[in-house]
């Protein structure tokens, strides 16, 4: 299949309605998009990552008037959060209208909806006029896909489409929080903090001990996930030196001694948007170990954490 590469919004909308699947940029990370409407153009999107057919898919909308059309009934903390947070980094997992497929939501009686604020994204769910079903743009289990290019990397060839943006500005993936039960839960860190969460919704609790015998909430925390090539070790920055060779690092302090290739970030928005394209360009120069160093549990750093502690199967 020939994958077509566009800048523009309208050809991709074009491709989209026409029941095919395409890729376009989000604040948080790239999206692989299909019509919710259009079960094969669905499948595709599974196939094309090779991702498990019980893993839902978070639905994305244009503007509040398509909530009505995915989801149930909304709750008072719902709407708390989607007034102070919609367009932007977050996902509300809320109870499902039932016109969105099972295929969309993995069967679950819940569906994650999420407004990006990008505004090539914006453009393009406009022209597409539909609900847009889109896991991240990359292969099942490989970190997140922050630029075009690293779309074309994984998916050239499987999808039909890709739009291209800017590298995405937070390189993360959203903050997700159910909404379907009697009180808020945060189901994944993300750009969106649990602080700033709890400032609007102060009774939210985080899954943090999640209970192994009851079905995981968010099903997809259940696979392996960010994980590139390169083996993680997580560090705490007083590293001296690392004998290892052909080693990487990535990280607030300064890298130790002895690394071949290392970024260090200015803050944790940097190491945030920064994470998942470092990981990609360690794969491609051959590296065998990248040392990252664990942040705090605050603000950001949750979200950074909790994608390391994924990429080196600690979680
Ligand atoms: O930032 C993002 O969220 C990006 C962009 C493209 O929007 N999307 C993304 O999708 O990260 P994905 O499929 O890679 O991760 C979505 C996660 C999965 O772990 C999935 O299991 C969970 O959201 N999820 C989706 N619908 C859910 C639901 N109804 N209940 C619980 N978890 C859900
Ligand atoms: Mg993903």
């Amino acid at each position: 299949m020939q994958t077509t590469l566009t800048d523009s919004a309208e050809e991709a909308a074009a491709i989209l309605k026409s029941g095919r699947v395409v890729a376009f940029p989000t604040e948080t990370v790239y999206g692989l998009g299909a019509s919710i409407y259009c079960p094969e153009a669905i499948m595709r999107v599974f196939q094309a990552k090779g991702r498990p057919g019980d893993n839902p898919l978070i639905v994305h909308i244009y503007s509040l008037e398509q909530l009505a059309d995915v989801a149930g009934e909304i709750n008072s903390d719902a709407w708390k959060l989607i007034d102070r947070f919609f367009p932007g980094p977050l996902t509300l997992v809320l109870k499902k209208n039932p016109l969105v497929p099972d295929t969309v939501t993995g069967g679950l009686g819940t569906v994650g909806v999420r407004c990006p604020a990008n505004p090539v994204a914006r453009e393009f769910l406009r022209l597409s006029a539909c609900p847009v079903a889109a896991p991240s743009a990359n292969l099942s289990g490989l970190p997140s896909a922050t630029s075009w290019e690293a779309v074309f990397e994984d998916l050239d060839g499987k999808i039909d489409c890709v739009l291209r943006g800017n590298p995405s500005a937070i390189g993360l993936e959203s903050t997700i929080v159910d909404c379907s039960g009697s009180k808020p839960l945060l189901l994944r860190a993300g750009a969106i903090t649990f602080e700033q969460l709890q400032a609007v919704v102060p009774e939210i609790a985080a899954n943090t001990s999640p209970d192994k015998q009851a079905p995981p909430k968010s099903p997809g925390l259940k696979y392996p996930h960010y994980a590139p090539k390169a083996a993680i070790t997580l560090c705490h920055g007083d590293e001296k030196r690392i004998e290892a060779p052909s080693s990487a690092y990535i990280g607030l302090s300064e890298p130790p001694e002895g690394i071949l290739l290392y970024k260090l970030c200015r803050n944790l928005e940097e190491y945030g948007s920064e994470l998942f394209s470092f990981f990609r360009h360690c794969d491609s120069k051959g590296i065998d170990t990248i040392y990252c160093e664990l942040p705090s549990n605050q603000g950001l750093g949750r979200a950074i954490r909790d994608r390391l502690m994924r990429a080196a199967g600690k979680k």
